[in-house]
């Protein structure tokens, strides 16, 4: 069994994603994105890069080469904000050589610290809220120049919910991308025409709780079914699934769905009913539990990966004892494990971070080493 250690996965636009004739005479500009976090800001830079090659920019291969820089960033934990603002303070240097060069930040932590970011670097030459790529043409001095090129590899990210009302009291999610909304069917559906167009036979249904998604009468498991019936997509994958949330009709849509990949990504957070009272997760482990048996008897060769924290404030050594528990019992194909994080405004951040940073490395290390045993 594989542990994958998350923080963070990262992909950059690739480079060369365009066959392009850019129509910029020769003043042809270049653009570079870094991008931490989620799939959901992956999802944001592959958007801002399609606005940018669709205006006639082009991607850099490295960030020297770049005259726009767009750094995604992400809040979600202390160490994915430092580890993004380090980089934005890296790009100072590249300011300095190249005083035309543009440096935007976007994502989550330009949400968070917009004010603070402004004062802290001065440099920067923009904001783009997370939920909000498009604020980057507004930016950019719109130029009438359009790329003519075939664009290929974009995304196969398709996100079906916006923001997060879950308010789990460790997680700042909420407070920075804001309530859940589900986008209209049409605009999901045009979303998979356009990359079936381009070619594509996967995709991925992105949102933080996808089995929440409503639109008007049409709830995940409809969604699931219609997208099944697309001719053109061979494989169906989505992220994240609440376990609040997975209903019997999710799980028999799952198993209608041939399409769909038999591996559901459903976090469990702890495997102890205190804990996840506080975290404010509204299951518990028996609950878990049934639904992970349901599934298992119901979808053939499923198979489950999940994410832990640990070290929420109180985290006892038998509350911990009762993660590893469930771990064994799961047997998950592969875990994104953390230590606990307080991040401001959530109900947690209230609580005492009092379980040491000593103790929350050696329960992570030990929480781990059932996955590599394994
Ligand atoms: N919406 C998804 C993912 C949210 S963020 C879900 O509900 O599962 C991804 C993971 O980061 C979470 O599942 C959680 O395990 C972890 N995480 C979120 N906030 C954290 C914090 N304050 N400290 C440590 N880990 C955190
Ligand atoms: Fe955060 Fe919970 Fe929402 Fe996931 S479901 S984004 S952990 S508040
Ligand atoms: Fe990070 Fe924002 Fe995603 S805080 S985990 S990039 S929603």
């Amino acid at each position: 069994m594989k542990k994958i250690n998350k923080d963070i996965p990262q992909r950059l636009i690739p480079p060369q994603i365009c066959v392009s004739k850019s129509r910029r005479g020769g003043d042809i500009q270049k653009f570079y994105v870094k991008t931490f976090g989620c799939q959901m800001n992956i999802a944001d830079s592959d958007s801002m890069g399609k606005l940018l090659l669709g205006r006639g920019y082009l991607p850099a291969e490295k960030p020297e080469n770049a005259d726009i820089i767009i750094i995604n960033t992400c809040t979600v934990r202390q160490h994915a904000e430092d580890r993004a603002l380090s980089y934005l303070g890296e790009t100072r240097k590249l300011k300095k050589k190249n005083p035309k060069l543009k440096i935007f930040i976007a994502g989550c932590v330009a949400s968070r610290l917009k004010e603070d970011l402004k004062k802290r670097f001065s440099y920067l030459d923009g904001f783009i809220p997370a939920n909000d790529t498009v604020k980057l043409l507004q930016l950019l001095e719109t130029s009438k120049s359009s790329n003519t090129g075939k664009c290929e590899n974009l995304s196969e990210f398709v996100t079906i919910t916006l923001g997060c009302s879950n308010f789990c009291s460790y997680c700042i999610v909420p407070f920075v991308r804001g309530p859940e909304k589900s986008r209209s069917l049409d605009d999901i559906l045009s979303d998979i025409k356009m990359l079936t167009d381009m070619g594509k036979q996967e995709i991925t249904l992105l949102g933080q709780n996808v089995n929440s998604y409503k639109f008007h009468k049409m709830d995940f498991a409809d969604l699931l079914l219609k997208v099944e019936e697309i001719p053109e997509i061979k494989k169906i994958k989505f992220m994240t699934s609440h376990p609040k949330d997975m209903s019997n009709k999710i799980i028999d849509a799952i198993d209608d769905c041939g399409k769909v990949v038999r591996q559901i990504h459903l976090p469990v957070q702890s495997g102890s009913d205190r804990i996840l009272k506080l975290m404010n997760r509204k299951y518990t482990v028996k609950k878990y539990m049934s639904i992970i048996e349901k599934m298992q008897k119901k979808i053939k060769d499923v198979s489950f990966t999940t994410d832990i924290i640990v070290g929420f404030p109180t985290e006892t050594e038998k509350d911990f004892n009762d993660t590893l528990k469930l771990v064994k019992k799961v047997k998950f194909a592969s875990a994104f494990t953390f230590k606990y994080s307080p991040r401001e405004n959530t109900k947690a951040y209230a609580m005492e971070d009092d379980v040491p940073l000593e103790v929350k490395k050696k329960r992570l290390a030990k929480l781990n080493s059932i996955f590599y045993d394994r």
